[in-house]
């Protein structure tokens, strides 16, 4: 049982995420997008999809930082177990409650909007599910454990189980004996992996970061510029399209 858990499923979904990937970009690269519903509603979307976003980027590298850091090497690089578990109960609920107001606006919006409602398919709402307990469980982790209880150091556990994954040695049974929350939060997480593919979450591995760096689209009026001595060939077909239109 415990090699199905923390084992199998975890590469079973690893083998989904990647090959699943590669099925919808061969079979649906049309619907490789956000589906926006931007034009439908945008009044809640303003405001909750950035939160959702900010919220997520936060929780993507608290996640970054808690699983895939070792322990020894934040001490060896001068940053104290105290100092560490701050920043990563304070960082990790303050960005953890801003992705609850996010994702709780989203849901929020598919309800009360009727056009926002009649669009949302049914894969949407096994997302907005599966975002919900995740967000669930790893507050539950993060607040309730960590921050108000009795706390658990989840590098010396998790973390290690979850590196182990990707050098082919998971220990078991460090996840046997991790809090049941903690337990169903990671191994939710990689069901979530294999979800991902078949979702609107695909627009992830698109975004349009390169409009960070790529040079300035100049718009310009021709009225009024100076007519070239020699006119180039686009600009002849210009003027008589120009000519055309009057
Ligand atoms: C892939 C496997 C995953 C593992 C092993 C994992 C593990 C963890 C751990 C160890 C924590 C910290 C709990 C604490 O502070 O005591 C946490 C928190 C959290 N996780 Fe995950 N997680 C995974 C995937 C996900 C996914 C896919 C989501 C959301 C879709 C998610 C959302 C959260 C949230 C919202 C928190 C609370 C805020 C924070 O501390 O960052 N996790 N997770």
């Amino acid at each position: 049982m415990n090699t199905l858990v923390w084992i199998v499923i975890p590469y079973a979904c690893l083998a989904v995420f990647l090959i699943g990937h590669v099925w919808r970009w061969r079979r649906d690269q049309f619907g490789w997008t956000t589906h926006t519903s931007q034009l439908l509603e945008s009044r809640i979307l303003r405001l909750g999809s950035p939160l959702f976003h900010l919220g997520a980027f936060g929780v993507i590298a608290g996640h970054a930082m808690g699983l895939l850091v070792p322990a020894w090497l934040t001490e060896k690089i001068g940053v104290s177990e105290h100092v560490y578990h701050a920043t990563a109960v304070w960082g990790g609920t303050i960005t953890g409650v801003v992705l609850v107001v996010g994702l709780s606006l989203l849901i929020a919006r598919r309800f009360v909007n009727g056009r926002v409602r009649r669009v949302t398919t049914t894969m949407d709402k096994v997302l907005y599910v599966g975002l919900a307990a995740m967000v669930v469980l790893g507050m539950t982790a993060t607040v309730g454990t960590n921050l108000l209880g009795e706390g658990y150091d989840y590098r010396e556990t998790i973390a290690v189980w979850f590196r182990g994954i990707f050098w082919f040695s998971p220990e078991t049974h460090l996840m046997t004996e991790a809090p049941l929350v903690y337990q169903l939060h990671a191994i939710g997480g990689f069901l979530f992996l294999a979800l991902w593919p078949f979702t609107r979450l695909v627009h992830v591995w698109s975004a349009p970061i390169a409009y960070l760096w790529r040079p300035y689209v100049v718009y310009r009026t021709r009225r009024g510029s100076p007519t070239p001595a020699v006119p180039a060939p686009a600009a002849v077909r210009d003027r008589g399209l120009h000519d055309l239109r009057r």
